[in-house]
């Protein structure tokens, strides 16, 4: 069988921040409220009005081909996950294949919300199985800003804009790679966390915008109880189904919507806080962006054959896990791909 491996990761971040004290002064809230309730001090945001999701996808696909030292033809298959696509249609992948000009590849747009990055990596990793393609790029990708109410202080302190991109490859070894998956989705929660205009259902006009259709609407606390049963209960269950300890993972790889919801995770694995990624204090909730970012900012100190637990919740409801073995040491793209006669004529 062919295992689908990570093989190197790319980011974007817009340089603007949106700090706790910066909301303070826009709607009725507190830096200590926020802090307490979610772990985030600040996020990040797009301000420049003629950029959109296609360009920080783009600019993280970009960082990923630097890394790996390809060319953008080399590219089979692009796939976005983002439920803030530039437009409903084309597509933000086609955006991003003519913005990198990844002239052979095809591609899509996922929508799984904070579960994403995951349902994107899962079909992604399919294509690698099969043996149909050799390179595909799975890049999560929100500008949140762009569907949140900046006067409602339940949902404008949770988000952030930002874009994180991985290439899978076919791994060369069975020892490393993806190893398993558990995805769900339950459409019993659709009410409880949605964007309700736009659509089919409630097309666009003065009524809609009138009501705030346009913007993300989320019931916190009903979306609270079922994220923290759904995040703990998939990451025990592959544990469970691989036969992993809390020892034998290296890191729990969480999607960041609120603190409270990761610790809970970790404690059900039986980890302590050293070996979960967090970074929801500096990009809040980035949606389908938070854990490829998280890859991002640990990617130095991980380790060939380090067992990664990847898991989320969100929207849809949508939730899942999957378990990988990192493929290479530290920044060093490309370890463990190629053959060593390979990797020292190059
Ligand atoms: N500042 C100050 N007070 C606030 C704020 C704020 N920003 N927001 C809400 N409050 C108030 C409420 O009005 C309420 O006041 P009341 O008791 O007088 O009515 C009180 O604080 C408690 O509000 P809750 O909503 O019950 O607060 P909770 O502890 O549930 O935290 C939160 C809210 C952070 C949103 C939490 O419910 C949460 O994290 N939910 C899950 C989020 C999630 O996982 N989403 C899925 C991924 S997102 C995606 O898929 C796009």
């Amino acid at each position: 069988m062919i295992r689908a491996a990570i093989t190197a990761v790319g980011h974007f971040l817009p340089e603007d921040r949106l700090t706790n004290q910066d909301l303070e002064q826009m709607v009725d809230t507190s830096d200590e409220w926020i802090r307490v309730r979610t772990g985030i001090r600040e996020r990040r945001i797009l301000r420049d009005p003629t950029k959109a999701t296609s360009y920080m996808a783009a600019r993280a696909a970009q960082e990923v081909l630097q890394k790996r030292g390809i060319e953008p033809e080399e590219i089979d298959l692009i796939i976005v996950a983002t439920v803030t696509p530039d437009m409903f249609f084309p597509a933000t992948a086609c955006l991003v294949q003519r913005d990198i000009g990844a002239r052979r590849a095809w591609g899509f747009d996922l929508s799984a919300a904070c579960s994403g990055f995951l349902f994107a990596l899962a079909t992604g990793a399919q294509f690698i199985a099969s043996g149909q393609h050799q390179k595909v790029l799975v890049i999560g990708a929100d500008k949140m800003s762009a569907i949140t109410d900046y006067t409602d202080r339940r949902t404008c302190v949770l988000f952030g804009d930002a874009a994180g991109a991985v290439l899978l490859e076919p791994a060369l070894d069975s020892e490393v790679g993806i190893m398993d998956m558990c995805l769900y989705c339950d459409g019993s929660g659709a009410e409880a966390l949605c964007m309700p205009g736009g659509g089919s259902l409630n097309p666009p006009s003065y009524k809609t915008i009138d009501a705030k259709m346009h913007f993300l609407y989320q019931d916190g606390p009903t979306v609270f109880k079922r994220a923290v049963e759904g995040m703990a209960d998939v990451a025990a269950e592959i544990m469970a189904r691989n036969g992993l300890s809390g020892e034998d993972v290296a890191y729990l790889v969480p999607h960041q919507a609120n603190w409270r919801i990761i610790e809970a995770t970790a404690r059900r694995m039986g980890i302590g806080r050293e070996k979960v990624m967090v970074n929801i204090d500096r990009y809040g909730n980035t949606t389908a962006a938070t854990i490829p970012l998280c890859l991002y900012d640990w990617e130095a100190r991980l380790k060939r054959g380090d067992n990664l637990i990847l898991a989320s919740f969100g929207a849809g409801y949508t939730w899942g896990a999957i378990y990988l073995r990192w493929a290479y040491d530290g920044t060093r793209v490309g370890f463990g791909m190629e053959s060593e006669a390979q990797l020292s004529a190059s």
